[in-house]
């Protein structure tokens, strides 16, 4: 007996010991659906190869687009049960755009009464690009291979076709007459269930973990095949903690055996290697292979999706054969509602597949010039007292920062754009304190609204009738930060425009022109809700369930904080919104982080591929919480984040409430002086940032890449995930253990490497194994690179705009190196009138030239500035010169040697032509001798 009760309490006590471990350790995976408790996944996958019958009728060019009709394909024998009333087609139309991309759209026939018209996501496509459609007037018929039936045929441009064969369904684009690049539907596996009267005898109603989904409209998923040619690896529908090239999903050896999940959600403590589905949502992949080419798809469906990469050998027992010649890989796309309306991407680039993509949803906006530098942050800054004591120590340890940020304590009771009465009595003071240092100030702005009588914005809220409705109508009730919250309806425009006005000077009260804004909790996260968000039944304008627009409700959110800080301005002043959640297109309204990480290597690790895929996808300016949210870091594992953090393109340092004080001093002075160094890196290469910017807002290209988008033909490089690059010119490798004596780190390429801090040179093309010290990660240059900085250490970015530029010549056995320099006013919208210094640098010949790149737009305005350049280092040149002329001045400057860092000095001594004080903005060549 007494044995027994003494097992029993050490039982209990190792449950409870259980339990609290998981809570503080793991993702509760529980709380949230796998493909297998969701219906429409479920059935989907369940489906063999052939399954489709559906053959394209009375195909017709009409508007300028090709359509057909998709319908059953008629049985020979007159089956008796299909009853022709049932038989309702989908229209299919195809259309052509600029630079080869097609839109594929399918949808239920309107004429035919459906009880209710399915979702298509606006505002996502710009209206730039639909007039770029390329009017139809005649397709070819042809009919290919061993086909009963022919195919339809159109030209797109630069010799690609896009082919639509009738019987059965398929869509693709091929190479003139050849090879195929992309295609839908070629194992058979599209199946689209049209809305329905319920009968009887239907249940249509789901139930997971005591929330009911009433489902009114029953099912109505969507799901096809779509096939990557010449593909070696694909990339791409971010949010996912996970490499950087897919994993296979399906098939023999798989590694993951859940599909990649697309569905906005908050996830607690998410884990590093997992298809689950995270904060942001974008349907859209890339291809790339051996022959440097690659293509890409994008479904535009804000429903959930669910996402195999089919990996070789899923489809053995099936009887389809695909030309075998074309190395391929198979996706399978699943979506519970919404139609097809799908982008066909023909690269072959990668640079080429994000114009193409980002013509469609936008390009990255240009940032304002101190978003691009250090932020901090922390869950929470206590009050005025403790942000000026972070602030002056920032100053006290002689380190940069540009913006110091606050989180959800700052308001009065969790109710946005009101502050804490006690805690921060004089917010317009604190800002302006800050600004006189030019630093700047973010609030947090999280769409759940308090449901409190007294507050005004829910009282007009309600009065309005501007809140998401419960699938019984009523305002839709969650539980978020201030208990009981209402949610507005994003999708309206009328309330979105409502929204912006909040963020008024007038209407944001103790809010001043240094203060920018942060959206969280914008998935939309409801504690008390299924699967930590909104019912999807619940309502929205025009009838539209929440299941058709979730992934799109967040975009809306930061897209209506982005427009709020223009219009506050009179439109004179860029914007900056960070955002969790995101959607296709959210590249336009500002930046995105990866949301609540952990403060552990593997999560170190995981930010790279992370950050690189919503690279790839549109969205430049992203960044992972540095230091980690939860959890509280060893120093060592701090400074490495900071070290590689310093090359996200959003850089910020974050902390949960419940973590200890994290700032960069708090660590010794040896950690100090690390995370100084680290910042000023960054800090120092601020112009070249701010140049990749602008290049990511003119071509979609992002500011730090994968190492294949650099190097598409090196194989070596396709699935490599540590390394990446910042523009085409630097080189970073991570640093993903503890105590790591070594980093083993491939240079690609013909051309050598130098290291960016001694200047030492390494050969591309091999793998090194690296010493490393505490000091600093592995970083390189490439040779044939020229990279603007400026080196003097300031207080904050925007009380570096007169200081003079250092250009870094990194020269290749040519002797030879190319590289550019962006300027505006680092705030304004000017520089789109053409407000801005373009300059090309071009060594050659024992020259260097700086030539004017000119304003493409029609716009007359003018940007000067007054910077000069104080040095510049010349890194792999090969003799001693002595002497340089300037010219036209025809003025000398003395040649010195020097280290390639002015702090902490290191390394080789290499030749700098000094004081040329030569203007950024003139034509002029530096003659060295
Ligand atoms: C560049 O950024 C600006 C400011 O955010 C934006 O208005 C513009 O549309 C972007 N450029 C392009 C080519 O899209
Ligand atoms: C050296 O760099 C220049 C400029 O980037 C480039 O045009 C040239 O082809 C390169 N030479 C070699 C041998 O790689």
């Amino acid at each position: 007996m007494k044995t027994q009760m003494r097992n029993l309490i050490s039982l209990l006590l190792l449950l409870l010991l259980g339990l609290q471990l998981s809570s503080v350790f793991s993702w509760k995976r529980d709380e949230f659906r796998n493909c297998n408790q969701t219906p429409f996944c479920k059935r989907a996958r369940n489906r063999k190869p052939g399954f489709c019958t559906l053959e394209a009728q009375e195909v017709a060019i009409s508007d300028g687009e090709l359509t057909a009709k998709l319908l059953p394909k008629r049985n020979q024998e007159n089956n008796p049960d299909q009853d022709e009333e049932q038989i309702k087609p989908l229209i299919l139309s195809l259309s052509v755009y600029q630079e080869g991309i097609v839109r594929l759209k399918i949808d239920e026939d309107p004429k035919l009464d459906p009880p209710k018209k399915r979702f298509e996501v606006p505002d996502v496509i710009l209206p730039e690009f639909l007039n770029t459609k390329i009017w139809l007037q005649r397709y070819s018929t042809e009919t290919i291979g061993g086909d009963a039936s022919p195919s339809s045929v159109v030209y797109l441009s630069d010799g690609y076709e896009a082919v639509l064969r009738h019987d059965p369904f398929e869509v693709y684009v091929r190479e003139k007459g050849g090879n195929r690049v992309v295609s839908l539907n070629s194992h058979g596996l599209f199946d689209f269930e049209q809305l329905r009267a319920k009968k009887e005898g239907d249940d249509w109603e789901e139930s997971f973990r005591g929330h009911t989904d009433t489902r009114p409209y029953g099912p109505q998923s969507i799901s096809f095949d779509v096939s990557f040619y010449g593909a070696d690896f694909v990339y791409g529908i971010p949010e996912h903690a996970s490499s950087l090239a897919l994993k296979p999903t399906r098939g023999p050896g798989i590694d993951y055996s859940e599909p990649y999940r697309l569905f906005n959600l908050d996830v607690f403590e998410y884990l590093h290697d997992s298809p689950f589905g995270l904060y942001g949502s974008i349907p859209l992949m890339f291809s790339h292979g051996k022959s440097g080419g690659g293509s890409g798809f994008f479904w535009l469906n804000a429903a959930e999706m669910q996402i195999d990469v089919l990996g070789s050998g899923w489809d053995a027992d099936s009887d389809i054969s695909l030309p075998s010649s074309q190395s391929r890989i198979d996706t399978f796309w699943m979506s519970e509602a919404g139609i097809v309306d799908t982008f066909f991407f023909v690269g072959p680039g990668p640079k080429d597949l994000l114009r193409q993509y980002t013509s469609v949803t936008g390009r990255p906006a240009m940032p304002q010039l101190f978003a691009t530098a250090y932020h901090q942050c922390r869950w929470n800054y206590r009050d005025e007292e403790d942000v000026e004591n972070v602030d002056s120590k920032f100053d006290e340890h002689d380190i940069p920062y540009d913006v110091l940020w606050l989180d959800i304590e700052h308001t009065d009771g969790k109710r946005y754009f009101t502050w804490d009465s006690v805690l921060f009595p004089h917010p317009e003071e604190m800002q302006r304190k800050l600004a006189a240092k030019g630093r700047h100030m973010v609030t947090i702005v999280d769409p759940h609204i308090k449901r409190d009588e007294s507050f005004h914005l829910h009282k007009e809220a309600t009065q309005k009738g501007y809140y998401v409705k419960d699938a019984s109508g009523n305002d839709y009730d969650g539980w978020c930060w201030p208990g009981s919250s209402s949610y507005p309806d994003m999708l309206n425009r009328e309330i979105r425009s409502w929204c912006s006005e909040k963020f008024s000077f007038e209407n944001y009260v103790g809010s001043t022109p240094s203060l920018f804004i942060w959206n969280d909790m914008n998935e939309p996260s409801v504690f008390n809700g299924p699967e930590v968000t909104m019912p999807r039944d619940a309502l929205h304008e025009g009838g539209v369930e929440h299941r058709e627009l979730h992934n799109v409700y967040g975009y809306y959110f930061h897209m209506a904080s982005s427009d709020g800080l223009v219009k506050r301005g009179d439109g004179k002043e860029r914007p900056f919104v960070l955002s969790r959640a995101f959607f296709a297109g959210s590249q336009r309204h500002g930046a995105v982080w990866t949301g609540d990480n952990t403060a552990d290597w593997d999560q170190l690790r995981v930010s790279v591929p992370m950050i690189l895929t919503l690279g790839l996808s549109g969205i430049s300016f992203a960044g992972a919480d540095v230091g980690g949210f939860f959890g509280n870091p060893e120093p060592e594992l701090l400074v490495r984040w900071y070290q590689l953090g310093a090359y996200y393109p959003f850089f910020r340092g974050h902390a949960h409430q419940d973590t200890k004080r994290r700032e960069p001093w708090l660590f010794g002075e040896r950690n100090t002086e690390l995370i100084r160094d680290a910042i000023h890196m960054r800090y120092m290469l601020l112009p070249y940032y701010y140049t990749l910017f602008r290049e990511a807002n003119v071509t979609g290209v992002p500011v730090v890449r994968p190492l294949w988008m650099e190097f598409p033909s090196d194989e070596a490089t396709f699935s490599n995930d540590e390394a990446f690059m910042v523009g085409s010119g630097l080189l970073v490798q991570g640093v993903y253990t503890e105590r790591a004596r070594h980093a083993s780190v491939y240079l690609p390429g013909k051309q050598s490497w130098y290291d960016l801090r001694t200047g030492a040179v390494y050969k591309g093309g091999k793998t090194y194994k690296l010493d490393i010290s505490e000091e600093c990660i592995p970083a390189f240059l490439k040779a044939g690179t020229i990279i603007p900085r400026k080196d003097r250490f300031r207080r904050s970015s925007t009380q570096m705009t007169n200081d003079p530029y250092t250009l870094v010549v990194a020269l290749n056995s040519s002797q030879e190196a190319e590289g550019e320099l962006y300027v505006d006013d680092g705030k304004s919208f000017q520089f789109e009138q053409g407000a801005y210094i373009h300059r090309r640098f071009i060594f050659k010949d024992g020259k260097l030239t700086s030539i004017n790149i000119p304003p493409t737009g029609p716009g007359k305005a003018r940007f000067s500035s007054e910077c000069m350049i104080e040095r510049i280092i010349l890194l792999g040149y090969s003799a001693k010169p002595k002497n340089a002329l300037i010219e036209p001045s025809k003025r000398q400057a003395e040649i010195e040697y020097g280290p390639l860092l002015v702090k902490p000095t290191q390394g080789l001594a290499f030749a700098t032509v000094r004081k040329p004080n030569i203007p950024i903005t003139g034509d002029w060549t530096i003659k060295i001798l």
